[in-house]
């Protein structure tokens, strides 16, 4: 089946449409800058605009969001608008845009499709990914189910949210060596790991691209895979979220 899968984040919007059989692009995958304010409005204005037109798409949209997502009403956004909470985002998508949408969290997206055609392929225990972008997203699979909507990026470290500490844009807005983003990192996964006692974390988002150049800064119990579908893992999971939804 093909579907358009949608990741928004706090800083870009990426969409492309996905085979869900096989968990591959199968159009151009377009993104753009997350609008600032970034209200549902707006927002949802520049999707139909830049992608859903642009790739002349009527049928099917998932949708990964960065915040609690219930029954596709969004209980939470820490990095993007506050007007989001409360908003239905499928009966929005499809009133502007024709298009029937299921939406869940984008660290959700990303764990599925790589415990589906990634890394997490045919693992059992307990795999952890964390999406390392903006924020910190967390999902949490036991035996392959998803448990929703972890917020792991929101526990508490040094007074405020892990994600403060330890996620891709602190690294760059400090202009940490990685060494120094690493040692930070190290301090998340070990504070994790001390919860949930992962048996894999996959290493996901932008950055999981470079994986092998930053890998042996990285210290964990369990053992870590970068995520094989990198930055593209939420929207193929957005998409396989969708056909799921379908069945
Ligand atoms: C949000 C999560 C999201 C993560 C990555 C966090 O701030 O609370 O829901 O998964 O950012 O976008």
């Amino acid at each position: 089946m093909k579907i358009l899968g949608i990741d928004i984040g706090g800083s870009g919007i990426k969409g492309g449409i996905v085979n869900t059989k096989t968990g591959k692009l199968v159009s151009q995958k377009i993104r753009f800058e997350t609008p600032s304010p970034s209200s549902p409005k707006r927002v949802i204005k520049k999707i139909k605009k830049n992608i859903i037109k642009e790739l002349d798409w009527n049928k099917y949209v998932g949708c990964g969001f960065p915040g609690i997502v219930n029954k596709n009403k969004i209980l939470s956004a820490a990095n993007v608008s506050n007007k989001w909470v409360g908003v239905n985002v499928s009966k929005r998508i499809s009133r502007k845009t024709g298009c029937e949408s299921f939406v869940l969290n984008d660290a959700d997206a990303a764990g599925l499709a790589e415990m589906k055609y990634g890394s997490g392929k045919n693992k059992k225990g307990t795999v952890l990914m964390i999406t390392v972008g903006t924020g910190l997203g967390t999902s949490i699979f036991i035996d392959g189910k998803l448990i929703p909507n972890i917020e792991f990026g929101h526990l508490k470290m040094y007074g405020d949210c892990a994600e403060k500490y330890a996620s891709n844009s602190v690294r760059k807005q400090l202009d940490l060596s990685m060494n120094d983003w690493c040692s930070r990192f190290n301090e998340y996964i070990k504070y994790v790991e001390d919860l949930i006692s992962p048996d894999l974390i996959i290493f996901g988002g932008g950055i999981s691209k470079y994986f092998n150049e930053y890998d042996s800064l990285l210290k964990s119990r369990s053992k870590i895979l970068p995520a094989k579908l990198e930055n593209d893992a939420g929207i193929i999971g957005a998409a396989l979220y969708t056909s799921l939804s379908l069945e």
